[in-house]
C-alpha cells in the first residue's frame, strides 16, 4: 500500500542535502564552477558512501556553486515543490551558513534566498516552512557562537539552531556557550547526536545543551537508561532511515533500530536527511519502513501524528494536522475494508 500522501511534517532535512544532480548541473554552469562531470547520472554514480565523513566531502564540495541569491531560491524552491507532493505540511528546514561564508557567501544572500522561496511556497504550495540554523561542530565552538552572533539581525528569519557535520571527536559540550546564548534569544534548540557517536552524545545533548529534539539518536538504543529518560520527556527522535543505510550507521534496513525504538515507547519521527544523496524524501522513507518492517495503517498514523506534534507549531495548528492525519487514516481504512 502506498503511504506517499500520509500528511507530514518534515523535520530533519538539510536544503544543502536537497540539491539534486539536475539543478547542481544547472547551477555549476550557471556560475561557472568546476564540477567532476556535467552528466546528472554520472554524478549521482559518485554518490557511495563509507561513512558520514565520506558523504559530507562530497556534500561541501557541491556547495560552492551557489553563488547568489536565485541559487538558494531555486534550491529551497524545488524542495518545497518536492515535499509538497511527498505530503509534507510543514517543513522545519536546516541550513549551514559557515558553508556558505566560507564560500564567500554573506549571509544576506543565504537569507534573502531562502526566506523568499518560504515566503512563496506559502502562498503558492500552502506548505508551511520555517529555517533553523546549524552550526557545524568540526568548526567548534567559537566559531558556532560568532555566526549566531552575525545571524542576529535575521532572527525573525530562524526559528532555532541546530548542531550537524562530523559527529565523533566533536561532543556536544563543546557548544554550551553557544546553545545557552541561542536560548536567552528565545530560539529552539536541536541537535544531531546519537547518529555515529554513542549515547553519550545525546546525554550531553540532553544536559548540556538543552535541546526539544534530537536528530537521528538512534544510538540511543544502546542505553537503557537514556530510553527511560528519552521516553517519560517524550523528547522527539528525527529518524532518517534512508541515511542511516547510505552512511553504514546501520549495516541493512532490516537491522535498523526503528522497530524497537518504536517498541520502546520513543517518541519517533521520519525525515529524510539529505533526499538528493540518499535515495528519498520523507515519502520514500515513510514507504522504505512501511515495507521493511510491515507497518500497520495505525502505526503509519502514529508516526505521521509523532510529526506534527514534535514540530515546533503552535498547538492549534498541530490539532488541525492530527485530525487530517486521522481523516487520512480513516480513509485508508474504509479503502481496504472495501466499505
Ligand atoms: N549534514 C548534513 N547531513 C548530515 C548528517 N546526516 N549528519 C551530520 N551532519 C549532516
Ligand atoms: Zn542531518
Amino acid at each position: 500500500m502506498t503511504v506517499a500522501t500520509w500528511p507530514v511534517a518534515e523535520l530533519h532535512v538539510h536544503i544543502e542535502g536537497t540539491l539534486e544532480t539536475e539543478l547542481l548541473v544547472t547551477l555549476a554552469r550557471r556560475n561557472n564552477v568546476a564540477l567532476p562531470s556535467y552528466d546528472p547520472e554520472a554524478l549521482r554514480e559518485l554518490y557511495r558512501f563509507t561513512d558520514l565523513q565520506s558523504f559530507l566531502d562530497i556534500y561541501y564540495a557541491n556547495l560552492a556553486v551557489l553563488r547568489c541569491e536565485n541559487d538558494f531560491y531555486d534550491l529551497a524552491m524545488a524542495y518545497l515543490a518536492r515535499a509538497t507532493r511527498a505530503g509534507v505540511r510543514r517543513a522545519e528546514i536546516f541550513f549551514d551558513p559557515q558553508t556558505h561564508l566560507a564560500n564567500g557567501i554573506p549571509l544576506a544572500v543565504v537569507f534573502g534566498g531562502l526566506s523568499r522561496a518560504l515566503i512563496d511556497a506559502r502562498r503558492d504550495l500552502g506548505i508551511s516552512a520555517d529555517l533553523i540554523l546549524c552550526f557545524l561542530r568540526h568548526l567548534g565552538g567559537e566559531a558556532a557562537l560568532e555566526t549566531l552572533e552575525a545571524a542576529v539581525p535575521y532572527l525573525d528569519q530562524i526559528i532555532g539552531v541546530g548542531l550537524d557535520s562530523a559527529e565523533v571527536g566533536f561532543p556536544p559540550s563543546l557548544f554550551t556557550e553557544v546553545f545557552a546564548r541561542a536560548g536567552a534569544l528565545g530560539l529552539h534548540r536541536v541537535a544531531h547526536a546519537g547518529e555515529e557517536g554513542g549515547p553519550d552524545y545525546v546525554h550531553e545533548a540532553l544536559d548540556l545543551l538543552g535541546v526539544e529534539r534530537v536528530d537521528h539518536g538512534i544510538r540511543a538504543i544502546e542505553d537503557p537508561g537514556l530510553v527511560q529518560i528519552l521516553r517519560e520527556r517524550q523528547i522527539p527522535l528525527t529518524v532518517c532511515p534512508l541515511s542511516n543505510v547510505c552512511l553504514h550507521a546501520t549495516p541493512t534496513l532490516a537491522e535498523h533500530p526503528l522497530p524497537a525504538m518504536l517498541a520502546a515507547g520513543l517518541l519517533v519521527t521520519i525525515s529524510s536527511d539529505d533526499p538528493a544523496y540518499f535515495g528519498g524524501y520523507v515519502d520514500d522513507n515513510l514507504a522504505a519502513v512501511e515495507r521493511e518492517f510491515a507497518l500497520s495503517p495505525h502505526q503509519m498514523a502514529a508516526l505521521a501524528r509523532n510529526s506534527f506534534r514534535a514540530s515546533f507549531l503552535p498547538e492549534a495548528e498541530k490539532r488541525r494536522h492530527i485530525a487530517a492525519v486521522d481523516e487520512h487514516l480513516e480513509g485508508l481504512l474504509r479503502l481496504t475494508s472495501g466499505a
